[in-house]
């Protein structure tokens, strides 16, 4: 086979609780950023869907769980609904969500499907929210005895977690550009919310280390490679500041322990430091992973900006690039986004040369399509363009595997169709795809190339 796969390769898919379950205010489930959102603001929702609409999963684990089995999944990732398992964030633990999620780990191992869990995807508790969501110190150990409380109750079928996903989406999505509760536009709130989550997610895995469970922890990032317009200092200087800002402020506390110092001069610099105590640095130490996720969909194109920033605008990354339009990039037509595949092959050599070559896979990485509900005579989705893009990016995988990467495995972002955020249903990525009123599952042709692949462990062109 052209592409064959290392053993023991983890094929599968990623999605997550807030995505999937619904039965968003039942069983005992306490509010989440979200529910609290689309409760003030729908409109800001794609056709007005809301949080409660989606696949279910809540009720329909085991229909779901049959059909990973049935596409060949050996590893699943989904995540845990901290507003779920501990209503009020602090405290009392919910047993129907205790019951809920040791039935989904259990299926998951009955059909020989590894669970991957998930503490957190943007789903900040209502209950936390209220108390400055992480900006708050008090909220970084709730959510170090919430991460307690999940390794105490399923650590013994759980042996991957992981402390975040995307942990620069709520500071962006939250505190800069407005795309996520609690929807302010704040540098400085924005720094101290992304500098409390890393301590969060170091409290979470010192704790996991320290129980010597057998298993591993680690934090999933979307790493987007920053290519400058040109060679030219100016341009390469800015596209280092976007990588420093966006990826380096996660990637390098995950696998080094510390901060960058460039980052930390250039926030000093312009006063926007985040307040620190003396123990922090020792706890950021003890954060580095055993395994790293690798979310990747596009790279980030950047140039020197055009003009100079004026000095009394509020502050914010866009002081020092911008964005740049790259003629002639691909793009996808259904998404708006650029395709680069190879930018997953640099994505693993930066790591292997810069970082001491991690264990790592790939979480995400998938295709969203507006307005896919195209069934053909047969009733299926032909989407033949999602397998393009699999196995485009495959191909490059392969490469960088076989050029020494530590890269175990392989997510597909995602497997049913699912609720995303404000983008509610907009933007499709399921190999199966999902009829909301009817609940119909249907395999896209890509399942049927997932299924196929995962079985023989890699494909020919
Ligand atoms: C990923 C997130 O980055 O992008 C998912 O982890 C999200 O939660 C996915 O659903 C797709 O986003 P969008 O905006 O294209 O629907």
């Amino acid at each position: 086979m052209k592409y064959a796969f290392p053993d023991n390769f983890w094929w599968g898919s990623a999605s997550s609780a807030p995505q999937t379950e619904g039965e968003t205010l039942a069983f005992g489930k306490s509010a989440t950023i979200w529910d609290k959102w689309f409760e003030e603001q729908p409109t800001r929702f794609h056709h007005g869907v809301g949080p409660a609409n989606t696949s279910t999963f809540y009720q329909n684990w085991k229909r779901d769980i049959a059909l990973l089995k049935e596409l060949n999944h050996n590893t699943f990732r989904t995540s845990i609904s901290w507003a779920r398992l501990i209503p009020e964030g602090r405290g009392e633990v919910n047993q129907e969500a205790v019951k809920f999620y040791n039935q989904v780990f259990d299926e998951l191992h009955a059909q020989g499907i590894t669970p991957f869990i998930n503490l957190f995807h943007f789903d900040m508790p209502m209950a936390m929210q209220e108390l400055g969501g992480w900006e708050n110190r008090d909220v970084v150990t709730a959510y170090a005895e919430y991460a307690q409380t999940c390794f105490e109750l399923f650590g013994d079928r759980v042996k991957h977690w992981f402390t975040f996903n995307e942990p620069v989406v709520p500071v962006e999505g939250g505190y800069l550009y407005d795309f996520h509760y609690p929807n302010v536009v704040d540098f400085r709130r924005a720094a101290t919310v992304a500098y409390h989550t890393m301590l969060a997610h170091s409290l979470a895995v010192k704790a996991y280390h320290e129980r010597n469970d057998g298993g591993e922890i680690g934090i999933i990032l979307n790493l987007t490679p920053s290519y400058p317009r040109s060679q030219n200092p100016a341009d390469v200087k800015a596209a280092n500041i976007a990588d420093l800002m966006f990826n380096r402020s996660f990637l390098d506390p995950a696998l080094r322990g510390e901060y960058p110092q460039e980052l930390v001069a250039l926030l000093k610099e312009h006063d926007q430091l985040p307040v620190c105590q003396p123990e922090d640095k020792a706890l950021l130490a003890a954060g580095v992973v055993d395994l790293l996720g690798i979310n990747y969909y596009q790279p980030r194109r950047i140039k020197c900006r055009d003009s100079l920033v004026n000095p009394d605008s509020p502050f914010m990354p866009e002081w020092f690039f911008e964005a740049y339009e790259m003629p002639g990039r691909k793009m996808n037509p259904y998404r708006g986004w650029e395709i680069y595949e190879k930018g997953i092959y640099d994505i693993l050599t930066n790591l292997r040369e810069n970082y001491n070559n991690p264990c790592c896979y790939i979480s995400e990485n998938g295709m969203g399509v507006e307005n896919e509900q195209r069934f053909d005579e047969n009733g299926q989705i032909q989407d033949d363009y999602r397998i393009d893009f699999v196995s485009d990016h495959l191909k490059w995988l392969h490469k960088g595997i076989s050029e020494g990467s530590n890269c175990l495995g392989y997510h597909m972002w995602t497997f049913i169709d699912n609720w995303s955020w404000c983008n509610a249903y907009k933007n499709r990525y399921g190999f199966v795809s999902l009829d909301l009123a009817t609940q119909q599952r249907t395999i896209k042709k890509s399942g049927e190339w997932f299924r196929e692949t995962a079985a023989k462990n890699g494909f020919d062109d």
